[in-house]
């Protein structure tokens, strides 16, 4: 099967030629401004599907409260605002992206949901957060992110950094299938595609063992089966404590 694997990933690459040049000469940037749009259009459906695991997950939110505080959330990534329906009311928000162009999007989501305080939008990727205090943030929030990031380690470095301690890292993210089975074939044959449709998002990444790596002194990670095609079927889902 890896065999078979590594050709047929190889033909799709070859297929995916010209978007390699697309990509290496810096022309794919421009995708970056539509591609808001068309979150903005699949997110209504995956919340929908998600709806009950997302309340279920972010209903522990307020346990990571301080005393008589408000609740102070970060999100890494945070799109078109997919998140902040589940928030609870009151907390203040901080939204990170590295992509200016979600802002609109942004906006529309932060107006629909005025049971939140936003306080900025920082334009950064989750591996730099230089302006974000350390041990400033109580929860940091990152869906559908990690499979995106340049470097999941020093991702999550960076959460550690500005959370307090106690503070949580909650996550819920699109995995690797399990080898050898046809949805781990086809998300490795898929992959060079896919990355280029959903703006360099990667399918096979076994994003569990760099949560697990973290070092967070607690970790609630489970591993379901979303109802979904199964290139993005897989998905971990919790929350680790610093
Ligand atoms: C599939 S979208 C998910 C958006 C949102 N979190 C959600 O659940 O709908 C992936 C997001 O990750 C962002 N992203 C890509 N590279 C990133 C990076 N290095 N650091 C932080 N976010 C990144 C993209 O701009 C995009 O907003």
């Amino acid at each position: 099967m890896s065999f078979l694997m590594t050709i047929c990933t190889l033909v799709v690459n070859v297929l995916c030629s010209p978007l390699h040049l697309i990509h290496a000469v810096g022309l794919y940037q421009i995708y970056k401004r539509f591609f808001p749009s068309y979150l903005y259009r699949i997110t209504e459906g995956y919340n929908k599907i998600m709806c009950d695991p997302k309340k279920e997950l972010f209903r522990s939110l307020p346990e990571f409260n301080k005393p008589g505080g408000q609740l102070t959330i970060l999100e890494i990534g945070c799109g078109t605002g997919a998140n902040f329906e589940f928030f609870p009311p009151g907390c203040k928000v901080i939204c990170t992206d590295p992509n200016r162009h979600f802002q609109r999007y942004l906006k529309k989501s932060m107006d629909q949901n005025d049971h939140l305080t936003y306080e900025r939008f920082v334009v950064s990727s989750g591996e730099d957060m230089g302006s974000v205090e350390d041990e400033s943030i109580d929860v940091v929030v990152c869906t559908l992110v990690l499979c995106s990031v340049n470097d999941v380690p020093q991702t999550l470095r960076e959460v550690q950094r500005i959370l307090r301690p106690g503070g949580a890292f909650f996550f819920i993210e699109h995995v690797a299938a399990k080898a050898s089975t046809w949805a781990h074939f086809f998300q490795h044959v898929f992959q060079p595609a896919w990355y280029y449709v959903l703006d360099g998002c990667e399918v096979t990444r076994e994003t569990w063992k760099h949560v697990e790596a973290a070092g967070f002194s607690e970790l609630k990670l489970r591993h379901i089966e979303a109802p979904f095609m199964f290139m993005v079927k897989p998905h971990i889902i919790g929350y680790a404590i610093k």
